[in-house]
């Protein structure tokens, strides 16, 4: 059942092509217009909305903080993305106005499931993008976009994640679409760069033995830091979270911008740090101040691990470890850049001799406040 690989996790981690492609599938219509699954909120309703929020836990919430770049770009809507646990507790302004955003691979969350009924009480709208029909969440929301990831075993989230970026991406386009804030053929293209993306999560995962060997090669280390800033910030988050959960070494991630305020102090000689640059295309000059960063943690003795882009020349005079990625347009950089912080992990782990797919102390899906 797990055809041929060593773990859930190794199989999933290979089923994302299809977990994206299979998110994309049939979302035009006719008229070439966004279409989602199940959306039962009036577009009057939809229109008239003047603040998302998105509530969600562990890797789905940072999916949701990967969705926020997309969303506020797109829509010109003020997106927060909240821990769904912290939500309830704060008393947040909520009302017919605010659209709540519950993303959850299991739909069954619970502290995801109350944040969602306390909106709801308030008279918010809720949408929930859900990767297990018929379950809980999208039971009891307004409308639903489903993720066609196929059901994951482990208990570390990878296809779940990429997929639930996927579509919130379309969510933020359909938005966008409904509210006149683009142009149909704006749209289209940004789909069909979406569509690209498969083939390019498949490029990474056919050389993978690169990152596979870097990660046994790190099995006695003792903590690892990633750096990552706009959409490669959450993506740093998720990079570290994968590998308390499954190799029970501390790991942080940090917004690059941060370092100076406090973490670059960690920094020693050996200290492994991993580093998400942005296109060196993109916008502003957020590649060249990421840069700057790998210089400024590899002159304090960091082993630097960098992902970038294949060509970006800028980097490789400060990288100890180059792992290249295919290009693509800065928004949807973490749908790869993601996969070689999931297999270094696993191949981590898996050299530990731990069970990558049941990790300690850790439930697939937690039903429980
Ligand atoms: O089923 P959900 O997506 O609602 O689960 C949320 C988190 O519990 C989940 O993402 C957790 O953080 C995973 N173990 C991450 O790998």
């Amino acid at each position: 059942e797990k055809g041929g690989y060593d773990s859930f996790m190794e199989k999933e981690i290979h089923e994302q092509p299809a977990a994206v492609r299979d998110t994309l599938m049939g979302r035009l219509d006719e008229n070439g217009n966004l279409t989602l699954d199940d959306m039962k909120i009036d577009d009057a309703i939809l229109r008239s909305i003047d603040k998302i929020i998105v509530v969600a836990c562990g890797t789905a919430a940072y999916a949701g903080q990967v969705a926020r770049y997309a969303i506020e770009h797109w829509c010109r809507i003020p997106t927060e993305v909240e821990l769904a646990h912290e939500f309830r507790y704060r008393d947040p302004i909520v009302n017919e106005k605010t659209l709540v955003v519950s993303l959850s691979q299991s739909g069954e969350t619970m502290d995801t499931l109350m944040a969602v009924r306390h909106a709801q009480e308030q008279g918010a709208k809720v949408v929930s993008i859900c990767n297990t029909n018929g379950s809980t969440l999208p039971r009891e929301s307004d409308a639903v976009l489903y993720t066609h990831a196929g059901p994951e075993i482990a208990v570390a989230s990878t296809k779940a994640f990429l997929s639930q970026i996927t579509a919130a991406y379309l969510l933020g386009l359909y938005l966008a679409q409904l509210r006149g804030n683009m142009f149909k053929d704006e749209i289209k293209t940004i789909l069909a760069e979406l569509q690209e993306m498969p083939e390019k999560i498949q490029k990474l995962i056919d050389n993978e033995q690169q990152v596979k060997d870097l990660g046994t090669s790190m099995k006695d280390a003792d903590s690892v830091l990633f750096l990552g800033r706009h959409v490669g910030f959450p993506v740093a988050l998720e990079g570290a979270l994968k590998l308390k959960e499954i190799a029970y070494i501390h790991a942080e991630g940090f917004a690059a911008g941060e370092l100076k305020h406090g973490p670059i102090a960690l920094i020693e000689e050996g200290q492994p740090v991993f580093i998400v640059v942005p296109s060196p295309n993109g916008r502003d000059s957020l590649h060249s101040k990421v840069v700057s960063n790998i210089q400024e943690v590899r002159a304090r003795g960091a082993v630097t691990i960098v992902i970038a882009e294949e060509g970006d020349e800028a980097v490789k005079a400060y990288s100890d470890h180059l792992i290249t990625i295919p290009a693509s347009p800065s928004l949807l950089q973490p749908l790869l850049s993601t996969v070689p912080l999931q297999v270094f992990a696993c191949a981590l782990a898996a050299a530990k001799g731990y069970d990558v797919d049941q990790p300690r102390n850790l439930a697939k899906s937690v039903t429980v406040e």
